[in-house]
């Protein structure tokens, strides 16, 4: 495992566990007729054995390219011009290619990609792609492994049978959701990435998947990455929280910690936006201004300066590092953390199903 790097320094997370993936330095660019513009910008991220890390932000924002790298899966004419990806005993994943490389998919890393609800092929029942999966995958026992999505789709309240013997157009949104949770399951993998896992359900169904997934995760002791532009959905889940803005990783730290006192202005805006944390739709602001595309992304300075109500001078000229402003908590940000930033925005929880409520 290496260091964290240099560029933002101290990025690896507070606590005694070791990492299962220590993202390091990473930069994705997509060549466009502009040039090669970066969609992920120097990110340093640890992902760790038994927590729920939420990766989350607007639209646009880098977030599914970052996890796409942890497959060294970036699509052309996406390609990681800097850093690194170690996953335990694997070794560093943006060096793997043909074989070994397809073998980590899957076997080490569970993914669930975004729109997965449409990733099925339409020519194949359900238990056919998990008998592909299970060979491509090199599984002796293949009814083992039939057993194992068995048990999962009972648990994902899919009557497995069924589902098993099912074409993708037999099934609604939601169940084809829960079956790319179960594939991405099946083959025992430490590592699982869920990319927008829920965006395809209603209210009901968003939490009972919630609910398996993290009951999953705690079961298998799992290193979970949970990727979303919503923040209620990570507020509910996740124990650490990873916010990304235009490509960088502007703040992370514990969960809790992180949504009763946010600390760099977009993680405050984004959680001010949020009716379901701030409890009162009547008090939840939407963020003022776009975010940026690749094109509009500003070369120079902070990429969140044109929204942001703290923005000085220097904000123009360079780029804030990520770093440690107090133990386990980190921020991109030029502005001091002020006693006033601390006191975060939210209001105190109220209610006992209040998400941050629950947490030590
Ligand atoms: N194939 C591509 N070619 C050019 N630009 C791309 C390509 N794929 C993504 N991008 C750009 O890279 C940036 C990051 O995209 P990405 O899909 O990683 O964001 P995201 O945070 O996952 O967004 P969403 O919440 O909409 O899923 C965006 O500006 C997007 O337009
Ligand atoms: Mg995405």
């Amino acid at each position: 495992m290496t260091d964290p790097t240099p560029h933002h320094d101290g990025a690896a997370t507070a606590g005694a566990r070791p990492a299962e993936v220590e993202i390091r330095d990473l930069t994705v660019v997509y060549r466009t007729e502009h040039g090669d513009l970066p969609a992920v910008s120097h990110a340093s991220l640890d992902l760790r054995a038994g927590e729920i890390t939420g990766l989350v932000g607007e639209s646009g924002s880098g977030k599914s390219t970052l996890a796409l790298s942890l497959l060294n899966a970036v699509p052309a004419p996406g390609r990681i011009t800097t850093g690194s990806v170690e996953v335990a005993g694997v070794g560093d994943v943006t060096r793997l290619t043909g074989r070994r490389l397809r073998r980590t998919r899957g076997s080490a890393l569970g993914y669930v990609f975004q729109a997965s609800q449409n990733s099925l092929n339409p020519l194949k029942t359900v238990g056919k792609q998990l008998l592909d999966l299970g060979r491509s995958h090199e599984v002796e026992d293949l009814r083992g492994l039939v057993r194992r999505a068995g048990d999962l789709c009972e648990r994902m309240g899919l009557d497995a049978d069924r589902v098993l013997d099912s074409y993708q157009h037999e099934l609604s949104g939601g169940m084809r959701q829960r079956i790319g949770i179960v594939l991405a399951l099946v083959l025992n993998a430490e590592v699982l990435v869920l990319d927008e896992p829920t965006t395809a359900l209603d209210m009901i169904s968003q939490a009972a998947v919630l609910d398996i997934v993290r009951s999953v995760h705690r079961e298998n002791g799992l290193a979970t990455l949970v990727v979303t532009h919503d923040m209620g959905v990570v507020s509910e889940i996740a124990d650490r929280l990873a916010v990304m803005y235009g490509g960088r990783i502007v703040e992370h730290g514990p969960a809790g910690e992180l949504l009763r006192r946010p600390s760099h202005p977009y993680t405050r805006a984004l959680i001010g936006a949020t009716a379901r944390i701030v409890g009162d739709p009547g008090l939840a602001r939407a963020l003022p201004g776009q975010p940026p595309d690749l094109t509009t992304l500003a070369r120079r300075g902070c990429v969140f300066r044109d929204r942001c109500p703290l923005a000085m001078p220097v904000c123009e000229e360079s780029d804030p590092a990520l770093s440690e402003w107090t133990p386990g908590r980190f921020r991109a940000c030029h502005a001091e953390p002020a006693p006033a930033d601390r006191a975060a925005a939210v209001p105190a929880p109220r209610t006992q199903d209040d998400p941050i409520g629950g947490r030590p």
